[in-house]
């Protein structure tokens, strides 16, 4: 088989920038495509600490201005990851997070930031770098997306097109008199391009201009063509369901391995389960809760936000005190849930721990330490933390959303008979549901034998990314082999 060049383009990539779910994928994806025989170069913005981080860089290609300033877009590697990066200070070196200012808005000139990354992709699409011409343009979410549209008006060769939506939540929706300045025609304001209610929307661009869709589920797939969680794309992705399919994420199991894991006193595998408690142990000592050894212990690895579910929990608690178990949460997001969080451990420290922040480290202790992770979550295109929680025999107590809902199988108690069952699932949004779930759990983990089955089974499921690499891969292939055609 012929290696295939996909051209990767997102808005970051770990371990170099990532706030969430959408690094992880992106810095991931490339390595378990090559095992597919797919050469990935990944174009992302060129954030201080990217530029710092590139080695063995070269220009590739100068831009005297690019929205506002000149610009360079250099090639390197770093984070083991074949990178094009778009050196452009004016638009990207700046502090604090890629797409919001300090004071919590969104940074003014995002329209532009991300129509610089679109058209210096569009631009690597025709071959604008000698000796480097993709085969497939691959955008990751709306900051990507753009590249898309603004490929596509320009006309001429080009590669074919996948757009992956990460969450639709996020959709850089603005202003219709920036057209122009974003580098798109007149025409391209229509219903079949990038309008989308009156504005210029960059996902609904990608959406309606891509070869192919794909997103991070199944069941997400098939979710966002109603009305309820289409966020006003239902339309659309109704009328593209021919080209819409649904690819799980995987998670990085070198990073993600309890047997070899840095972050933690007591590694362990599936059948050193009791090295557990040695972990449970210094997480308690470390976020200040009870040292109690039998406490039904839940953690929260999660953004603080209304799609998490978690101003959920502050109603939880009681069922949770009910149970005599204990809250190790670790998380960032909304201001008033941080707050109202906080508060929650203030008054009940030895019981709920809060740590407001970003902390890789305590997010691989929580795992490696719990009883169950709970992911509450309202929707949720994938989620990465109950696969993380699977691989760690840390038993996911999810709501029944998107990919939650396709990587967590209830252990019901039909499905523990059946030797089935790798946590458990509640329906979305109901406090009392929740409650009840963490009531099934606490009653299933009196029975240790069972209890461990439940974990080991987790601790078996497939969460790699070598099935989603391989489903990546054959849809690569098959649009190229219909455009050639
Ligand atoms: P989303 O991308 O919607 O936030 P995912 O579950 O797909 O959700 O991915 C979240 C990623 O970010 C996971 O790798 C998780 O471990 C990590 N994460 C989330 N919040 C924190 C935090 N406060 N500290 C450390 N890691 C976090
Ligand atoms: C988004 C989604 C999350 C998904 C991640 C990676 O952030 O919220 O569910 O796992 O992208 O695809």
């Amino acid at each position: 088989m012929t290696a295939l060049r996909v051209l990767s383009v997102a808005s970051e990539a770990f371990p170099l920038v990532k706030t969430g779910g959408l690094g992880d994928v992106v810095g991931a994806l490339p390595e378990a495509l090559a095992r597919e025989g797919i050469e990935t170069v990944t174009l992302i913005p060129g954030y201080a600490r990217v530029v710092e981080a590139l080695r063995e860089r070269t220009i590739v290609r100068s831009y005297d201005y690019l929205h506002g300033a000149p610009a360079h877009l250099l090639a390197g590697q770093a984070g083991g990851l074949d990178l094009l990066v778009l050196d452009a200070p004016h638009l990207f070196a700046r502090g604090g997070n890629p797409y919001v200012a300090p004071d919590g808005a969104d940074w003014p000139d995002n329209a532009q930031r991300f129509a610089a990354l679109g058209t210096v992709a569009a631009d690597l699409s025709q071959g604008a770098v000698p000796g480097f011409v993709p085969d497939v343009l691959h955008a990751h979410d709306w900051q990507a997306a753009i590249a898309i549209a603004l490929l596509h008006y320009r006309g001429g060769p080009r590669p074919g097109t996948v757009m992956t939506v990460h969450n639709l939540a996020f959709q850089g929706k603005f202003p219709r008199d920036l057209l122009a300045d974003i580098g798109l025609p007149p025409h391209a304001f229509s219903a079949d391009g990038v309008e989308y209610y009156g504005h210029i929307g960059y996902l609904k661009g990608g959406l309606a201009l891509a070869d192919r869709i794909t997103t991070v589920s199944p069941t997400y797939a098939a979710e966002i063509r109603s009305v309820e969680h289409g966020m006003g794309l239902d339309g659309l992705l109704r009328h593209r369901a021919n080209a819409l399919s649904g690819i799980l994420n995987g998670v990085d199991t070198v990073v993600w391995n309890p047997a070899t894991d840095p972050h933690l006193v007591s590694p362990y595998d599936a059948r050193r389960l009791a090295r557990r408690a040695a972990n449970r142990a210094a997480l308690q000592a470390r976020i200040g809760l009870a040292p109690d050894p039998d406490a039904l212990l839940v953690g929260v690895v999660s953004r603080l936000t209304w799609q998490k579910g978690m101003d959920l929990l502050p109603s939880v608690l009681p069922a949770l005190r009910a149970l005599g178990g204990q809250l190790a949460l670790i998380g960032a997001g909304d201001y008033e849930l941080e707050n109202q969080l906080a508060q929650e451990a203030a008054a009940e420290p030895e019981r709920i721990a809060v740590t407001i922040g970003y902390d890789e480290s305590l997010a691989h202790q929580i795992q490696g330490s719990v009883d169950v992770l709970l992911v509450p979550s309202r929707f949720e295109p994938c989620g990465l933390t109950q696969l993380c929680a699977l691989r760690y025999g840390a038993v996911p107590l999810v709501a029944r959303a998107g990919g939650l809902a396709d990587t967590v199988v209830d252990a019901n108690t039909m499905a523990l008979a059946a030797d089935a069952g790798t946590g458990f699932v509640f329906a979305p949004g109901s406090v009392d549901a929740l409650g009840f779930a963490l009531e099934r759990a606490a009653l299933l983990r009196r029975d240790t034998r069972a209890w461990q089955q439940v974990q080991r089974r987790g601790m078996k499921t497939d969460v790699s990314w070598q099935r989603p690499a391989e489903q990546y891969a054959a849809l690569f292939r098959a649009l190229v082999a219909e455009r050639a055609g």
